[in-house]
């Protein structure tokens, strides 16, 4: 597990507070989203421990603490590829640093394929509670998700059921990173229904468009799911598929197109992304802006 997304939170009654004090603006976003969505954390801030959250220097770490939602990727569906002790010491520092953060463990990923068929979710939880995180992002990515008529809906309802049976709504945060044309293929319609997803996290990078309609995606998602619920993605370039780069004036727009829809936020894939430029704490500051 290596990998980090980051959900900016965005929120209009607070922008004008947002350009003057960045931690202090970020402590107020993060409880406008716990109000709306009334969850508690099943983790209390502990004692730093030496490792770090992340392996960069003190600009990264200032904007990783900025977010709301830190996303750690990516954990396979049995649990087995990572060390919840080790994770958990960064977790701790996390959130010393940022009380009220909010930690989710990614299930899946684009290199994962099909998993459906082997998950353990019982083993995930056991996972989350012992790292001390506060929930899970289901990111089911099978090669079928952007085709219309596949089954990859049923499937990915289909997970999100088993992994809600053990980690209840309300007392687990979850989320789904969903593919940019999941509404129009009809693969996302089904878990956007549910009721069972706190938030949505739409991956509107890695197409083959040189110009991407974060707009009429958004507006798309908005249709079956509160749009409060709803991140838009960024990727720090270079992506991994495709020949978009995403630029700071494309990272500004998206954040206004996040106030203006009143999506819950911005996220960005990836943080710990060595080769980008922008970087990705240089994007987080111009969406925090
Ligand atoms: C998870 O990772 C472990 C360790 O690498 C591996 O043995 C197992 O097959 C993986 N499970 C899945 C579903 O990929
Ligand atoms: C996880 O890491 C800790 C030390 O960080 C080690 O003591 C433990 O044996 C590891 N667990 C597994 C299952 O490898």
């Amino acid at each position: 597990m290596q990998g980090a997304i980051l959900g900016v939170g965005l929120s209009t009654s607070v922008s004008l507070i947002l350009l003057v004090l960045l931690i202090i603006v970020a402590t107020l976003v993060t409880v406008v989203i716990k109000n709306k969505q009334n969850i508690s954390s099943s983790v209390s801030p502990t004692s730093p421990s030496s490792s770090s959250p992340n392996s960069g220097g003190g600009s990264k770490k200032t904007q990783m603490f900025a977010s709301n939602i830190v996303l750690y990727a990516f954990l396979n569906s049995t649990a087995t590829d990572a060390n919840a002790t080790t994770l958990k010491g960064q977790i701790q520092r996390l959130k010393s640093k940022r009380p009220g953060v909010k930690v989710l463990i990614s299930i899946g990923g684009g290199a994962a394929g099909s998993w459906s068929n082997n998950l353990n979710p019982t083993a995930i939880k056991n996972f989350i509670n012992s790292c001390g995180a506060d929930g899970f992002n289901e990111d089911f990515e099978a090669n079928t998700c952007w085709n219309s008529g596949s089954d990859c809906g049923t499937k990915h309802l289909s997970i999100l059921k088993r992994l809600r049976a053990v980690m209840p709504v309300g007392k687990y945060i979850a989320s789904s990173a969903m593919w940019l044309n999941g509404v129009a293929t009809g693969n996302a319609q089904a878990s956007l229904q549910s009721g069972l997803l706190d938030y949505v996290m739409v991956m509107s990078y890695d197409t083959k468009l040189v110009t991407i309609n974060y707009e009429g995606a958004m507006k798309e998602y908005a249709k079956y799911i509160d749009s409060t619920k709803l991140f838009v993605g960024v990727e720090a370039p270079v992506e991994g598929w495709g020949s978009h780069r995403t630029t700071i004036e494309e990272c500004k727009s998206v954040a206004r197109l996040a106030k203006k829809l009143d999506l819950a936020g911005v996220f960005i894939w990836h943080f710990t992304k060595a080769d980008s430029s922008p970087t990705a704490p240089e994007m987080s500051a111009a969406i925090i802006a």
